[in-house]
């Protein structure tokens, strides 16, 4: 197994951030992951495992040995009549099974295409889009423990999946490796086209299946967010926050566009684009880096920044919105310093 040392990660996170890698490894089968873990040149560094880098902003150079997984393999384990169960590694590219699955018209990730990064990650940030979520298909998971080079099969259950948040970045976090997870998808799927302006962009096309929902999925998703090949950023730099409801009612009654979505009696989650432009940063740039003129909640990289650059400017943000709304805002990218 090659481990490169002084690698560049410039390709590697789709921010486009300039840093190294003291070292660099892609093992792709478990075998390989395996021995890696427990070579001795390498085992006492920080290790980082990265899937497709488009969740992370490097504020330097990381001076351990970064790992991408790079098990690929879509396989089908189990069919009934109602279901087909993939295994698929956890090195393949999210859209890739996306496309595959709508391909042989089974449903479940559709309202999930187009979403940059590499299967591997999907549990750990439990990724959503559209009103689905990874683990609405999602039925195991399975890793590699890092101390123990041991397999363990988690099921859905088991991975305390929450809104962006999975027991991978809680109680197991930096402890495991995931290698492949295994999805339930339908072969009759009910397709979910209610959120926001989905069904109006399904009227461009003749009937709505799952190839036109993803269609129309990409094509949304093309208008708002930047393309990583384009302009770098890694998606949603936020979280949207949860906050008590009667602070929300406040901030609807003063903004007509602002909306709320319930999560029960007592909190609401407040969409962060909305707080983020009403406190003017859409568009903003500072420097090499900036807030997408079409989505507030992206910040961007025009090329030749740092990461910290782009860390000093959410900080700013995140103390804007606070001045002015009283809501804290949180990371959704995973930083590191
Ligand atoms: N909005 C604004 N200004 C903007 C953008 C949006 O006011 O610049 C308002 C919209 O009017 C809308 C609300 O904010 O009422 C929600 O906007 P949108 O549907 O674009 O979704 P979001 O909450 O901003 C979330 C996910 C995205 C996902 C979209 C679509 C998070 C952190 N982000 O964004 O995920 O694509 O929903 O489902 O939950 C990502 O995680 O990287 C990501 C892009």
């Amino acid at each position: 197994m090659t481990v490169y040392p002084d690698y560049s990660l410039k390709k590697l996170n789709t921010f486009g951030f300039d840093v190294r890698a003291k070292f660099f490894a892609a093992p792709e089968t478990i075998e390989a992951l395996g021995e890696l873990l427990f070579d001795n040149r390498y085992a006492r560094l920080p290790q980082l495992v990265l899937g497709g880098g488009s969740n992370m902003l490097f504020c330097a150079d990381f001076d351990g040995l970064v790992i991408q997984p790079r098990i690929t393999g879509i396989e089908k384990i189990e069919e009934t009549a109602d279901d087909v169960y993939l295994r698929v590694g956890a090195g393949v590219v999210w859209d890739d099974f996306v496309a595959y699955a709508v391909q042989h018209h089974w449903g479940g990730v559709e309202n999930l295409s187009f979403i940059p990064g590499h299967v591997g990650a999907s549990p750990v940030q439990n990724i959503g889009a559209y009103g689905a979520e990874a683990k609405d298909s999602i039925r195991q998971v399975e890793c590699i423990l890092k101390a123990t080079g041991e397999r363990k099969v988690f099921t859905a259950g088991e991975c305390a999946f929450g809104y962006r948040d999975s027991i991978f970045k809680q109680a197991w976090r930096g402890r495991l490796i995931v290698t492949h997870v295994i999805f339930q998808l339908a072969k009759h799927p009910v397709l979910r086209t209610h959120y926001g302006n989905v069904e109006e962009e399904l009227r461009k096309y003749p009937e709505v299946t799952l190839q036109t929902l993803r269609k129309a999925i990409i094509a949304i998703r093309r208008k708002r967010l930047p393309d990583p090949q384009e302009l770098g950023s890694a998606g949603s730099f936020f979280k949207n926050p949860v906050v008590p409801k009667k602070l929300a009612d406040e901030l609807i009654s003063k903004d007509p566009r602002m909306t709320a979505y319930p999560i029960n009696v007592d909190y609401v989650k407040l969409p962060a684009a909305r707080l983020i432009e009403q406190a003017g940063w859409k568009g903003m740039r500072a420097g090499a880096v900036g807030v997408h003129s079409r989505q507030a909640l992206v910040i961007v990289h025009y090329g030749g920044g740092t990461g910290k650059e782009a860390l000093a400017l959410s900080s700013l943000i995140c103390q804007s919105v606070y001045e002015k709304f009283g809501v804290q805002l949180e990371p959704e990218v995973n930083i590191v310093e």
